[in-house]
């Protein structure tokens, strides 16, 4: 979807330049870094309500080559996995550093690279556990990411908090029409099972009060549920697109983009590697 959204981002004009990327359900923030490290979008600012999350982020930002030299020391075992996910359970406990180093563990050697309490261990708990647990811990290159990141640290912005009450105090900012807003919140069907922060019905409603009332430009990604167009979004465009699972590609599943009426999508036809993508409603309403 990156090519797309470099596209969408840059082809956002106004009286003031459009600068920020703004991801206010960051996770692991893949499309803000992409768009950074290819010099398309002036800066990212990134919202996580996991403290896990957000201390990772932080600690890229001020501290990373601490940390990418930790990282590249590090031999993932089961018992540093269980201590890292004890220490996401109680996360006031720990300094902020330690607290980011946890979760980056706890998402690296995860089955689902999830960074929840209810994350299991690569490989199980196996005699052999200790081995597959570091199984995609790629010491080096992780510590060389980590170092990248922090090379665009003036770039960006870490956030620890609720991304709907950022999207709601934006408005009043000043900034908002420097901003453009991708929002990639937990889905509807999945996302309370994944994530430790996840959104009930009520909070889907809240973001889509947010949204709906924002003046900042937006781009929210969902599952193709129907309370998606019909009730959340009844009077925005909303496009339905096939992407390809991540861990397994030959499967495809229907996703939907909703748009603000302020951003502009003429002329980018269909997203994601000619993937069919069709109009769920093609003009607001
Ligand atoms: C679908 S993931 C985002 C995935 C992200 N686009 C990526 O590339 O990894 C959702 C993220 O939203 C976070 N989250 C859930 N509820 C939140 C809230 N109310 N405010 C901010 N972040 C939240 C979760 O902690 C999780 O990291």
């Amino acid at each position: 979807m990156t090519p797309w959204l470099t596209d969408l981002f840059a082809q956002q004009t106004g009286d003031l330049p459009v600068e920020v990327w703004l991801e206010p359900f960051a996770g692991g923030a893949g499309a803000a870094l992409t768009l950074l490290d290819r010099d398309a979008i002036g800066e990212a600012w990134l919202v996580d309500a996991n403290p896990g999350i957000a201390a990772f982020w932080e600690t890229v930002v001020t501290d990373g080559p601490a940390l990418a030299d930790v990282v590249e020391r590090t031999v993932p075992t089961l018992d540093l996995y269980d201590a890292s996910r004890a220490l996401l359970e109680a996360p006031e406990a720990a300094d902020r550093f330690r607290l980011g180093f946890a979760a980056f563990i706890v998402n690296r050697c995860s089955r689902s690279g999830i960074v929840a309490p209810t994350s299991g261990p690569m490989g199980g708990r196996t005699p052999s556990g200790d081995w597959s647990v570091g199984a995609r811990f790629t010491a080096a290159a992780l510590a060389d990411r980590i170092r990248h990141v922090h090379s665009m640290r003036d770039r960006l912005r870490v956030h620890h908090g609720d991304g709907i009450t950022f999207l709601e105090e934006l408005g009043d900012s000043g900034l908002s029409d420097e901003v453009v807003a991708f929002v990639d919140p937990p889905y509807i069907r999945e996302g309370n099972r994944l994530y430790t922060a996840g959104l009930d019905q009520a909070g889907h409603q809240r973001l889509a009060d947010a949204l709906n009332n924002t003046p900042a430009r937006w781009v929210l990604t969902y599952d193709d549920e129907p309370v998606v167009a019909d009730t959340l979004y009844p009077h925005r465009r909303v496009l339905g697109y096939d992407i390809r699972n991540t861990a397994n590609r030959a499967r495809v599943a229907r996703e939907y983009a909703v748009f603000s009426d302020n951003v502009d999508v003429r002329g980018l036809g269909t997203p994601l590697n000619g993937l069919p993508a069709e109009w769920v409603r093609e003009h607001a309403a």
